[in-house]
């Protein structure tokens, strides 16, 4: 595969999700850049609530594969965990004697963490591209089973994890996924539900369409169905109890 740096408009534009990797390092001057524009992220009130861990041990990218089944997991090369951090501010606060507010038992605390964390990720997305590599996001990483994973990476109190990335030299080249129309996506001045209803009957033929004649493994889903069936499977996660036990008692 062609890993050679790309422009901002391929990086952007031509970005799919890579879930099958060769078997070769990431150069190290990439990762190094790809943490550099972790820590240039933004962040709420560069309070920088978010921390990574990349795993390049393979015996614990296995285990990883073992509690998520996401073979990306063991084929890439750098799997990095994005997490919400509220250890590092407890930390200093103790050191410096200022009472640590419960900040993180509220769900804007949550919140902030996450968009942090997120956003860290798709500066790594980002940089990654922009060099060749192959990425791709795993949520399994948050909710296939956060005990397990939290005691795997020795995570303190109030820190969870958000989502996982697989870095690594691509393999394959999947067919761009087609994605809403602009006006469904981006809206002018105020909400306006009028003509949707049309436009997203449209883009789920479209969806079906792509996913009857993709490259690789063709299905016939549709968009609806097949994400109204996620939502269906992932009511019975239980996040506020997993979240509990990472220290992050969300309440009123
Ligand atoms: C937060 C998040 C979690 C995701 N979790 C997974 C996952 O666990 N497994 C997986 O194969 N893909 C996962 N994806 C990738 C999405 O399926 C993918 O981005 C989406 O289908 C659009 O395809 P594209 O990235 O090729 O444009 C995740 C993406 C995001 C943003």
């Amino acid at each position: 595969m062609n890993n050679q740096p790309k422009s901002v408009e391929a990086t952007l534009l031509e970005r799919r999700s890579i879930r099958r990797y060769e078997r070769e390092p990431i150069p190290e001057a990439d990762m190094q850049f790809i943490y550099e524009a972790i820590r240039n992220t933004p962040t709420s009130y560069n309070g920088q609530q978010f921390s990574v861990i990349d795993i390049d041990d393979q015996t614990v990218k296995e285990k990883l594969y073992e509690i998520t089944g996401q073979k990306q997991i063991k084929t890439c090369n750098r799997f990095l965990v994005f997490c919400a951090d509220y250890n590092k501010i407890s930390l200093i606060a103790r050191e410096k004697g200022i009472p640590m507010p419960q900040f993180f038992d509220t769900l804007d605390g949550y919140t902030v963490g996450a968009v942090d964390a997120a956003l860290a990720m798709m500066s790594a997305v980002t940089a990654a591209e922009s060099r060749g590599l192959g990425t791709c996001c795993v949520g399994y990483a948050r909710t296939a089973n956060p005990d397990a994973i939290s005691t795997l990476l020795k995570l303190p109190p109030h820190v969870a994890v958000i989502c996982g990335l697989a870095i690594g030299v691509p393999r394959e080249l999947p067919d761009l996924k087609p994605k809403q129309s602009k006006d469904l996506l981006i809206l002018h001045n105020e909400y306006s539900s009028d003509g949707m209803v049309e436009r997203l009957a449209d883009y789920d033929r479209e969806i079906t369409h792509y996913n009857a004649t993709r490259e690789g493994t063709k299905s016939t889903n549709d968009w609806a169905a097949h994400i109204i069936g996620y939502y269906n499977e992932a009511m019975n996660y239980t996040m506020l109890d997993a979240m509990a036990h990472r220290g992050f008692h969300i309440r009123k």
